[in-house]
């Protein structure tokens, strides 16, 4: 409570970053107008998201992006509202999304920081009114300033990450993200068009009872994963599984639990993205006291070499996600 930084629930997060910018003199409030950016990028997706039964954005493309998976509607307007606002926010230099193959130059070459993004994550949840979100991931370029960013202002590693978070369109909206320094969860009140401080300083349980697969894949999981999903039900854990990462994760932070996505039959290398999916949530996991590993090693340590790689991804409590460690071979 004593933290230097701490602000009450209730401030709205405008309010919140620029005490945050304030805080560190040698910040000079690009990131902050990037994070805002994205906020607001955040409120259009919400509008769009809940008006999408009304106005015909539910649905196919009859399209598959880069990824091999039928793109939604939304899928695509998510993407761009929020190259958009990037775009118009003038901080960032380029994009990777999900839902395009390359590099996305923003034509701001004297931005400083390039945007990792999963612009709507649980793309089978869109037309069921089920929870499903948008994640980031920042970083400062490595490139100079003024000229073209490439790919290895993207490949820096997850530790080289300055924020990241996600949106979770639930229940209610609510945005969560880190700087580094905690991690902080803003909902959004629509009556007031702003995002409110609701959930300071996000410390999860250190152990859990909650676990979070596809229990349908489970033929092509490793025996070690096997085991540790025979010792849940041994334990009589709760089995919770949206299929929206953010939603799995965000509930899973909040109450202790584990988030598994292994290798299967399909996709070897596990389902997930390295840059805008595992590696936004595993920053945000270590900030709040979880772990995140994809079985061999902290995810954040992972060496990316491609803008979509994969990993199996392991994340939660650290009592569950030791468990299953030493599970593991
Ligand atoms: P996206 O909708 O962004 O493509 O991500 C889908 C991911 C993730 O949200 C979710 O946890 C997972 O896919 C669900 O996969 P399964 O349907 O294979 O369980
Ligand atoms: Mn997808
Ligand atoms: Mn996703
Ligand atoms: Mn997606």
């Amino acid at each position: 409570a004593s933290h230097p930084l701490a602000l009450p629930v209730g401030v709205t997060l405008d309010r919140y970053i620029m005490h945050r910018q304030t805080a560190f003199p040698y910040a000079t409030g690009e990131l902050s107008q990037l994070l805002r950016d994205i906020a607001l990028a955040g409120k259009i997706i919400h509008r769009e998201v809940n008006r999408a039964g009304l106005i015909d954005l539910t649905g196919g493309m009859g399209v598959q992006n880069v990824q091999g998976e039928s793109q939604q509607k939304l899928d695509m307007i998510a993407n761009i509202r929020f190259k958009r606002a990037l775009t118009n926010g003038g901080e960032a230099c380029a994009i990777i999304s999900e839902e395009e193959e390359d590099i996305i130059y923003t034509g701001n070459n004297n931005g400083k920081y390039v945007v990792a993004m999963d612009p709507l994550d649980g793309s089978s949840n869109i037309d069921v009114n089920v929870s499903i979100g948008t994640i980031f991931s920042i970083y400062r370029r490595i490139t100079p300033i003024g000229s073209e960013p490439t790919m290895a202002d993207f490949l820096q590693g997850g530790r080289r990450q300055v924020a990241a978070g996600y949106i979770l369109y639930g229940s209610s909206t609510i945005m969560v993200y880190t700087t580094g320094h905690s991690a902080n969860g803003f909902t959004y009140d629509a009556s007031l068009g702003e995002y409110i401080l609701s959930h300071p300083d996000i410390h999860s349980p250190a152990n859990g009872q909650i676990y979070s697969c596809n229990d349908g894949n489970i033929d092509g999981y490793e025996d070690g994963v096997r085991d540790y999903l025979t010792s849940c039900r041994r334990n009589q854990y709760t089995a919770r599984y949206i299929g929206s990462l953010v939603a799995d994760f965000h509930r899973n932070l909040l109450k202790g639990g584990i988030y598994l996505y292994p290798p299967t039959k399909k996709n070897k290398e596990g389902k997930l993205r390295l840059l805008y999916e595992a590696f936004p949530l595993a920053f945000l996991a270590e900030m709040a006291g979880c772990l995140a590993t994809s079985g061999h090693q902290a995810v954040l340590d992972i060496k990316p070499t491609s803008l979509h790689q994969r990993t199996p991804l392991y994340i939660g409590s650290p009592v569950m996600v030791d468990n299953l460690v030493s599970l593991l071979k």
